[in-house]
């Protein structure tokens, strides 16, 4: 392998889109440079970092179940990425690892390219789910100024240390997972986002009343297996506007791919068709 070496860490990789991502923007740029999958467990991560470091990596995503581990492998991690309590995207310098989390920008990104005119402050967040992407998306929705997110999540203990570790907790409220309290809440939300993996391909549908949802309401699913989640569906036939979560996906290695290329990569539809197929 020749030029610049990248690749993805986690366990497993087999599944990810990644590759498909960074080879078509290597192949449009006419970079020279790989993204490979490296697939360490959690006993073989250290280990497995320095090889990769020895290799002469120019950088590396990490994916389940590494992005919190990475805090501390680290040589340096920015503010951002302390704040999600997850790193996504590591550079290599001199030997020196840095730490960021692009997650965060690429569930902002979706929303702005997909629905231009959304604003963010024009009302409260209703947000389903706690684990390591609702993290990045609270982080998203309180830098662009949402004046309150509404978080139910099924473990209620993690929601509540969500909103205790978040930048801004007094812009959070607790909602109840199975007393309806979202379903209640979705009339006054400006945004409804599912970040739960209820509704993914293989796992049960997401239960939520959808009767008092704000006509206006923007309702995006970060679930991207299938594009269409049957959330999407329901809030479509009610002619509610909605985002797909197949963007944030994209938009979320379009910086990573800049920090170790040095080009900001454009989401294309031809991008979009390739790794929807
Ligand atoms: N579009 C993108 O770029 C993107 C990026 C990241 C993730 N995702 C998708 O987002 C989803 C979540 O990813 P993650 O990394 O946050 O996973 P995670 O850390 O494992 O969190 C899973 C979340 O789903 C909830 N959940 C799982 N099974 C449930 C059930 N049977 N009933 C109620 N809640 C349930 C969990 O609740 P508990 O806390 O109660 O377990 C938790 O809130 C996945 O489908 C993933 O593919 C998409």
């Amino acid at each position: 392998m020749t030029g610049t070496k990248t690749g993805l860490v986690g366990h497993p990789v087999s599944h990810s889109k990644s590759p498909l991502i960074h080879g078509y923007w290597i192949r449009k740029y006419g970079l020279n440079g790989s993204y490979s999958l490296l697939d360490l467990s959690c006993e073989g991560l250290q280990s497995g970092i320095e090889k990769i470091k020895a290799e002469g990596f120019r950088g590396f995503n990490i994916t389940v179940p590494h992005k919190v581990a990475l805090l501390d492998l680290c040589d340096e991690v920015n503010a951002l990425a302390r704040a999600v309590g997850a790193v996504n995207t590591v550079t290599i310098e001199n030997g020196r690892m840095s730490g960021t989390n692009t997650d965060v920008f690429g569930f902002i990104e979706n929303i702005k390219s997909k629905s231009p005119t959304f604003d963010f402050k024009a009302g409260p967040a209703v947000v389903l789910g706690a684990g390591g992407a609702a993290r990045a998306v609270v982080q998203g929705l309180l830098m662009e100024g949402v004046p309150e997110i509404l978080l139910s999540n099924r473990t209620e203990s993690k929601a509540d240390t969500l909103i205790e570790t978040a930048s801004e907790p007094n812009k959070i409220k607790r909602l109840g997972w199975n007393s309806g309290e979202a379903g209640e809440a979705v009339s006054t939300a400006n945004l409804l986002v599912n970040t739960t993996s209820l509704g993914m391909t293989g796992k049960p549908k997401l239960e939520i009343d959808l009767s008092s949802l704000n006509p206006r309401a923007l309702v995006h699913d970060i679930v991207y297996a299938p594009l269409m989640t049957e959330l999407l569906l329901r809030a479509q036939e009610r002619g509610n506007p909605i985002v797909t979560g197949i963007g944030m996906l994209l938009h979320q290695a379009r910086p990573a791919f800049s920090l170790w290329h040095g080009v900001m990569p454009d989401v294309t539809d031809e991008l979009e068709a390739m790794v929807t197929q």
